[in-house]
């Protein structure tokens, strides 16, 4: 079995490629996947650094596997799961914040829960890709409501969960507007966009007003919510995926402001198959790396998702 694992916390130098021996034993409301191609989000590294160890009791005694999203077979289930067979094609996520064994692994204990079957026409790089920002995106337009005729700002189009945001938006009839560098504002326009703003321009937030509903999917952590607040009209509502707005403060301002914690569920991953084998949406993948390169792939600076296939 070959695997990326955190060998220690640290900011760098954590993760080491191995090959182990070890049979995974599903637990109650788990599945053994043998993995195909996972793919790399910006909590991946986040969770190496130790910083999260609270909230992923399968780092407790390391190394632990790294990664989260999956594309793969199930190999075997584990009691009371319901709704999978052994040799369904899956996705989902499988990282130990969410109760997995950690997907960059040639097995995987995944949640049931957060493992959904994959109709064959999508391909294992799209399918690696979409687990946490697909269900990202989607969970928070639930959130907002975003419906035909409505504006929507994407912040961070141009990244994973923020293009599949404005595809998704899009295709429900709401016109979007959402910023990004320059060299993605053309691939953020024909995913739908009417208008794209270039968020390394200081004072972008003063040239837009009244939207109806934000989507701050950048990884911005710093506290800048309030200014993106004033893009909303009265009325309005936010969601901010990486900095905690100050609920009350935004209600005073006569908008709605909350932070989401995304849960990749079995019918949010389906909703996503669903649009992308109808060709409605899809994540753009900048590299591959076979899982012996995968240290590599999780430091990589590119545009696009990174995919490590095992
Ligand atoms: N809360 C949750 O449950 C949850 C779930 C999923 C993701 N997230 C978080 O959501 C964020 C986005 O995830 P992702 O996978 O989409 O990451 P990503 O693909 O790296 O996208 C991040 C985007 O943010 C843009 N950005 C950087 N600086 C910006 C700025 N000052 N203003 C506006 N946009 C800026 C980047 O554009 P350039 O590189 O072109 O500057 C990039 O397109 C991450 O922080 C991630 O950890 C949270």
């Amino acid at each position: 079995m070959a695997s990326i694992q955190i060998v220690r916390f640290a900011d760098q130098d954590q993760f080491e490629f191995s090959h182990h021996t070890g049979e995974a034993i599903p637990g109650p409301g788990q599945v053994l996947v043998r993995v195909e191609a996972g793919s790399v989000n910006p909590i991946d590294p986040i969770v190496a650094t130790g910083a999260l160890a609270h909230a992923a009791p399968a780092t407790a005694s390391l190394p632990a596997v790294t990664g989260g999203d999956f594309v793969g077979t199930v190999v075997t289930l584990g009691p009371d799961v319901e709704g999978l067979r052994v040799g369904d094609r899956v996705f989902g996520q499988a990282g130990v914040l969410v109760g997995g064994s950690g997907s960059f692994s040639t097995f995987a204990l995944a949640p049931a829960g957060f493992t959904a079957p994959l109709p064959e026409d999508i391909s294992d790089e799209q399918a690696a890709s979409l687990p946490l920002a697909g269900t990202s995106a989607l969970q928070a337009l639930e959130a907002l409501n975003v419906a035909h005729g409505d504006s929507l700002l994407v912040v961070g189009g141009g990244g994973a969960v923020g293009s599949l945001a404005v595809q998704l938006a899009a295709s429900r009839g709401a016109t979007v507007v959402a910023t990004a560098s320059p060299e993605d504002a053309e691939y953020v326009r024909s995913l739908g966009a009417s208008d794209v703003l270039d968020h390394h321009e200081a004072t972008w937030e003063e040239r837009v007003k009244d939207f109806d509903a934000l989507l701050d999917a950048s990884n911005v952590h710093q506290p800048r919510w309030r200014a993106l607040l004033s893009t909303l009209k009265r009325g309005g509502r936010a969601i901010f995926l990486s900095s905690k707005p100050d609920a009350a403060e935004a209600r005073a301002a006569g908008v709605s402001a909350q932070s989401q914690l995304t849960e990749p569920t079995r019918e949010r991953l389906t909703a996503v198959a669903t649009e992308a084998a109808a060709g409605r949406l899809a994540v753009r993948v900048g590299e591959v790396f076979d899982i012996e390169d995968g240290v590599e792939a999780l430091t990589a600076r590119v545009r696009g998702k990174v995919v490590v296939t095992l």
